[in-house]
């Protein structure tokens, strides 16, 4: 199920309209050889996991921090909804098995659906999206009390077009006030869960390769999701072709991380630093990575040298412990110079 869930926690747009919130249905009805249940979803509100539905034995499974959260919907109506989800699932099997001609192995669908609360409280838009292998089929968008629908699905109009009012009227009178009316409830219970703040912790990474150095800076830990990480160089942003990564990308802790990536060669002499903004800082966060390719190498001979100059005043013994020591001092001090064929930690975050 987890990486069903991935799939779709990829497909979360990291810039939904701030202050709103939204309440996530991913469902999938899933036919062949699987470990699954045939019919099951998970419900989120933004990126919190708050319940999973087993089609199997028709049961909820709330997430995470329940408790006294029976009062956030009448589990009666979702297990109504729930059985039409599953009826209109068979339906759209039927339609996808034709349109495809044959089904080989396993075939899934998938059906994304949210509503949004917008921050003056009012309802944003409502989706409804279906998949077919991975790939959308249709979509009912309605907003402000407005429909549209775009679809591919091979069905003849009246048909469709019943489809449709059914589904529309239901949209109306059922799923939007009750995605709506859960959501708000959920919000004022898990307030403390979905308010929550919680610092990047910031580096600048050097790793040396056969033609130059490889730079990266990678903020982890952050929650919420929204945050912006520039590489610098000189003070100038770095253009977007030469970055590599940039994809937020989930941790199993409920935080986030992002990481931009940059080549440059051995003879490049630039000054790179590293910003972040987030709403849990402050201030944005600089962290800069003194870059000076001279300098790691004339410090190690340098320490070679005194630890020579020792072994010849003091016993081997105590001048092998001093070596080692001394040894881990300088990387220490040389923290943001030292190129190590290994990856080397740039500044730590500053803020903690
Ligand atoms: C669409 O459906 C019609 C009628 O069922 C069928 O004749 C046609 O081959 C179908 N087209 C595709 C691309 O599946
Ligand atoms: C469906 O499959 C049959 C047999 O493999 C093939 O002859 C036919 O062209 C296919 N039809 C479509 C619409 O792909
Ligand atoms: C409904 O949506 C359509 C398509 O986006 C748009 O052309 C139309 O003006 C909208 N109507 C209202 C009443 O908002
Ligand atoms: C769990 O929810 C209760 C009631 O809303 C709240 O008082 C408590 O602080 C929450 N615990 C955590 C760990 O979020
Ligand atoms: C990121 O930058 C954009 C544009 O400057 C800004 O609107 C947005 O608020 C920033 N986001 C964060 C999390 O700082």
């Amino acid at each position: 199920m987890d990486s069903i869930f991935l799939f779709f926690l990829l497909l979360l747009p990291v810039a939904a309209p701030k202050g709103s919130h939204s309440l996530w249905v991913l469902a999938t009805y899933i036919k062949g050889q699987t470990p699954f249940p045939e019919f099951s979803y998970v419900a989120m509100l933004d990126d919190v996991r708050m319940l999973y539905y087993n089609g199997e034995t028709k049961t909820l499974h709330p997430r995470g921090n329940t408790t006294a959260e029976d009062d956030v919907f009448d589990s009666d109506v979702l297990l109504t909804i729930s059985d039409y989800m599953r009826s209109s699932f068979i339906n759209k099997w039927e339609v996808a098995t034709k349109n495809l001609n044959k089904t080989d192995g396993v075939l899934a669908l998938q059906r994304l659906v949210l509503c949004e609360l917008r921050d003056n409280g009012e309802p944003g838009q409502m989706i409804t999206r279906d998949a077919v292998r991975g790939s959308t089929t249709d979509e009912l968008l309605y907003v402000d009390k407005n429909f549209t629908y775009q679809g591919t699905l091979n069905v003849s109009a009246p048909v469709l077009n019943m489809h449709l009012e059914f589904s529309m009227r239901r949209h109306e009178v059922l799923y939007q006030p009750f995605c709506i009316k859960t959501l708000k409830g959920y919000l004022k219970k898990r307030r403390t869960q979905i308010y929550r703040k919680v610092n990047p912790k910031v580096r600048l990474i050097q790793k040396e390769l056969s033609s130059g150095f490889h730079v990266s800076c990678l903020a982890t830990g952050f929650y919420p999701r929204h945050i912006n990480l520039t590489l610098f160089r000189d003070g100038q942003p770095v253009s977007d072709h030469e970055i590599t990564g940039g994809d937020l990308l989930p941790n199993a802790d409920g935080t986030y991380q992002m990481r931009k990536s940059l080549e440059i060669s051995a003879a490049d002499k630039h000054k790179y630093t590293c910003s972040v903004t987030h709403l849990s800082l402050d201030n944005k966060l600089d962290i800069y990575l003194e870059f000076d390719h001279g300098e790691p190498f004339k410090s190690v001979i340098a320490s070679v040298l005194t630890v020579l100059a020792l072994m010849l005043v003091i016993g081997a013994a105590v001048a092998i412990t001093a070596w080692k020591r001394r040894r881990a001092d300088s990387i220490k001090n040389e923290y943001s110079t030292a190129s190590t064929s290994e990856e080397s930690l740039g500044t730590y975050s500053a803020l903690m």
